[in-house]
């Protein structure tokens, strides 16, 4: 094959091939192009290479210097097409242009939840009356929910309707052949007392404050997981009037003012004597939960010696603490994660 015939071939792959890039305008179609070109099954430069076999001998040189020339050439048109791509020739005219004239985007900043506020306000104000905070586990066994706290088993509070049991998973071992034990979401804060008094030693002053669970349909003042505060104060000679103060204190740096507290006689199986607590706010009585005197079975279970030991207990629901102060009369509002509703209780 004669040089010149050789050398044009190069040269008109090298024109279309500078022509089709300049007006290529997607990557896709880029990607299409370089395969066309320089592909290494069928490209054309491929081609174009296989020809130089045919070129006579003593051209050789001269046409393979040409054909490395070209091959170069070529190269730089398809890096000068993608850079336009990286660098954001077509891409960038598709963004919008900042307009600097318009006022900017305000970074919006987090609130605490009004129930965690009003778990921090709890603890600090029980905090300065002598008691400190101690936690127990959300999920539960039978014993420290029901058993110890003298809940017998025949008792309607163990109703699996009003409880939520856990599925528990059946052992692998086939030689064990007990049954697993129940477990469920604590449906009370009470058996952190247990938990304290198996535990720590006597005297001790708690409160604990954490989730409950109980199956009830959502409406304005049910959820099926809400908070209560429980107490517990274990000494020598602790009694009834102690209770009262320290319940008044509490609410009266609370809620403010100098509030009232009323004692309605009512039975909880791990108290005795056992009250509803009514706190009179804002011109009503209204009831925040239950207490009493530690019932002698419940120190029994946890090996405490009704004679030399007295203690009273009290559980409050949180929600209705919070919802007093902060106004909010559905307590499904504060768990619908509505930042709009929320954001209106950052402290
Ligand atoms: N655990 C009770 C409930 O969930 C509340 C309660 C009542 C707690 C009396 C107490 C108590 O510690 O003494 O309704």
């Amino acid at each position: 094959m004669a040089l010149d015939r050789f050398v044009n071939s190069l040269e008109t792959m090298l024109e279309e091939a500078r022509a089709s890039l300049q007006s290529v305008n997607s990557a896709d179609a880029l990607e299409q192009l370089r395969v066309k070109f320089v592909g290494a099954k069928n490209g054309a430069l491929k081609s174009v290479q296989k020809m130089l076999a045919e070129v006579a001998p003593e051209d050789r040189p001269a046409a393979g210097k040409r054909f490395n020339e070209v091959r170069e050439a070529l190269q730089a048109a398809l890096d000068g097409a993608a850079e336009r791509f990286a660098s954001g020739g077509a891409a960038k005219s598709a963004q919008p242009t900042i307009d600097p004239t318009l006022p900017g985007l305000r970074p919006r900043v987090g609130a605490i939840h009004p129930i965690t506020q009003t778990l921090e306000h709890l603890k600090e104000i029980m905090g300065r009356l002598g008691f400190s905070v101690t936690e127990g586990p959300e999920i539960e066994d039978e014993w420290h929910n029901f058993v110890a706290l003298n809940i017998p088993d025949d008792h309607p509070a163990r109703d699996p309707l009003d409880n939520f049991y856990l599925a528990t998973a059946k052992s692998a071992d086939p030689s064990c052949n007990s049954a697993p034990a129940a477990r469920l979401m604590r449906s009370q804060t009470s058996t952190v007392q247990i938990r304290v008094m198996e535990s720590q030693p006597l005297p001790l002053r708690i409160i604990s404050l954490g989730r409950v669970y109980r199956p009830d349909a959502p409406d304005a003042t049910h959820f099926p997981m809400f908070h209560q505060m429980e107490g517990l104060w274990v000494d020598r000679n602790v009694t009834m009037t102690q209770l009262k103060s320290v319940l008044r204190l509490f609410a009266t740096s609370y809620l403010g003012g100098d509030v009232n507290v009323r004692f309605r006689p009512s039975f909880f199986p791990f108290t005795e004597p056992s009250v509803e607590v009514d706190y009179w706010w804002n011109g009503q009585w209204i009831e925040f939960g239950g207490a009493g005197m530690v019932d002698p079975n419940v120190f029994a279970s946890v090996n405490i010696d009704p004679e030399k030991w007295s203690g009273f207990a009290f559980g409050l629901g949180v929600e209705r603490l919070c919802m007093r102060r902060f106004g909010i009369t559905d307590i499904r509002d504060l768990y619908r994660s509505d930042v709009r509703f929320l954001r209106q209780f950052a402290s």
